[in-house]
């Protein structure tokens, strides 16, 4: 590549000449990277794609110049870029050094290499450029391979990582303009929450689509980037109808109940491409999993795994009839909101429970060796026997964990249930959202 083709490229990217891009301030993410940045140690952004990562890379960037960093000791590589495909490690060493040439930075400097995983062996450059400490280096990819095998052998211990989602429900409102009002601990306007909250499950969270008309289109787009670019195109399927297919099935079930046998049947594909491709998903944050929960491994793997979706739009758009299943959709999210908690617990796990056929507990959340916490979502809890069915499975699970408090998710109802010395709150989604949040005290 010749030198001046290689800055033309950089170009747009870099806050060398024009203006930084500003968007929505996401502080949870951004507050973080910047303390990240503050330590010896790479970093490493994940997240499913078009979640934000790139825009939570260039608002830093703009923030360290103008926290006086000159804008020629930044250097930021879009290895997306279509005119940048097919690069080894040696175009890395050629990117770098053309950058150095130009602009000469003198002191510190910062390289954030995005979507890092397109280059293959990018790992040993990166670590490279760490141990000579030529500048500190942010890397970003909507593939969990940045974490594992090839970065976790080069750089143990030697990476801070970023989980990036979608909206949570308060950076919705903040896209949305929007600014919860509270008087003491109660919050003013619940009706508007509330709709928010049904457009939130509705749409999904991703930041384009908040912002735009065309909700639809946009993530569909999403659903062939993911299928296409990411998986088939990386992994080098072949089945790609049935990868198709599976993701869609993904998709159009959140929150259900998976085995990887009876989907074999389903789909008319072996047992093996099942697992594969659905590790495939996995990995490029297009599908989770959450298993049974068991302190022994093998019962784990024998029972049926729950899966959820990184957006509730990207279910909809795909086929799924939401009319009649917003109790889906919030448990989806509830889920994504457990993710996002994980953020600041790394060592937390999410699972669910059962003991008999029926009787099931949607989360337990284990942190340490124990789970220190049970959470039933049931959208509508007006029938009692809904009511009572929910309250006795929690208190069933509460029991064998012994935990004197279990929490029910609900669309409306706000309520405490005593059993003995326990107690089982009931609380409307919105509520709990926002309390995770911190924007909202604790009831
Ligand atoms: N903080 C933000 N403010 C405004 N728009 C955003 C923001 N974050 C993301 N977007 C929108 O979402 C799109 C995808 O974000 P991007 O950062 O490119 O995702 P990723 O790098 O995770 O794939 C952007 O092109 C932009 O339209
Ligand atoms: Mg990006």
């Amino acid at each position: 590549m010749r030198k001046d083709e290689i800055l033309q490229i950089l170009q747009p990217w870099n806050l060398w000449q024009g203006e930084p891009i500003r968007g929505v301030v996401r502080p949870a993410y951004f507050t973080r990277l910047k303390q990240f940045l503050r330590d010896n140690q790479v970093v490493t952004i994940t997240g499913p794609r078009r979640s934000g990562k790139s825009y939570i890379m260039r608002q830093v960037m703009a923030d360290l110049v103008n926290h006086g960093v000159p804008p020629a000791n930044i250097l930021m590589v879009n290895f997306e870029d279509s005119r940048f495909e097919n690069l080894d490690v040696q175009s890395l060493d050629q990117i770098h050094e053309t950058y150095l040439e130009f602009h000469a930075p003198k002191g510190e400097k910062y390289i954030f290499l995005d979507e890092v995983h397109l280059v293959p062996k990018w790992e040993k450059w990166v670590r490279r450029v760490h141990e000579l400490k030529l500048a500190k280096v942010v890397v970003s990819g909507s593939n969990t391979e940045l974490l594992s095998r090839e970065f976790g052998t080069v750089l143990t211990g030697r990476h801070l990582d970023l989980k990036v989602l979608p909206l949570s429900f308060s950076e919705y409102m903040a896209f949305n303009n929007y600014v919860v009002q509270s008087r003491g601990n109660s919050v003013l306007d619940t009706v508007t929450i509330k709709g928010y909250l049904r457009k939130y499950l509705e749409h999904g969270s991703f930041p384009e689509v908040v912002l735009s008309e065309s909700k639809k289109e946009i993530l569909l787009n999403y659903f062939d980037d993911i299928l296409y670019k990411d998986v088939i195109r990386r992994f080098k399927i072949r089945k790609e109808e049935g990868l198709k297919a599976l993701f869609k099935y993904y998709l159009s079930n959140p929150s259900s109940h998976v085995t990887f046998t009876s989907l074999a049947k389903f789909l008319n594909l072996s047992h093996d491409s099942i697992e594969r491709f659905s590790g495939y998903l996995e990995q490029v944050f297009a599908a989770s999993f959450v298993k049974y929960f068991s302190y022994k491994v093998g019962e784990q793997e024998k029972n049926a795994r729950k899966v959820y979706a990184y957006d509730t739009g990207l279910c909809n758009a795909v086929g799924f009839r939401f009319s009649d299943n917003w109790g889906k959709l919030a448990e989806n999210v509830v889920f994504l909101e457990l993710k996002r908690r994980q953020q600041n617990t790394p060592q937390m796990e999410i699972y669910y429970w059962k003991c008999d056929r029926d009787k099931e507990v949607d989360f337990a959340v284990k942190d340490g060796l124990s789970v220190v916490e049970l959470i039933q979502v049931c959208w509508d809890v007006s029938a009692l026997k809904t009511r009572e069915r929910e309250t006795k499975n929690l208190l069933k699970a509460m029991a064998q964990f012994d935990l004197k408090e279990g929490l029910i998710i609900t669309d409306d109802e706000e309520t405490e249930l005593k059993s003995g010395d326990c107690f089982v709150r009931f609380v409307p989604l919105w509520k709990w959202l926002l309390r995770e949040e911190g924007v909202l005290g604790p009831s």
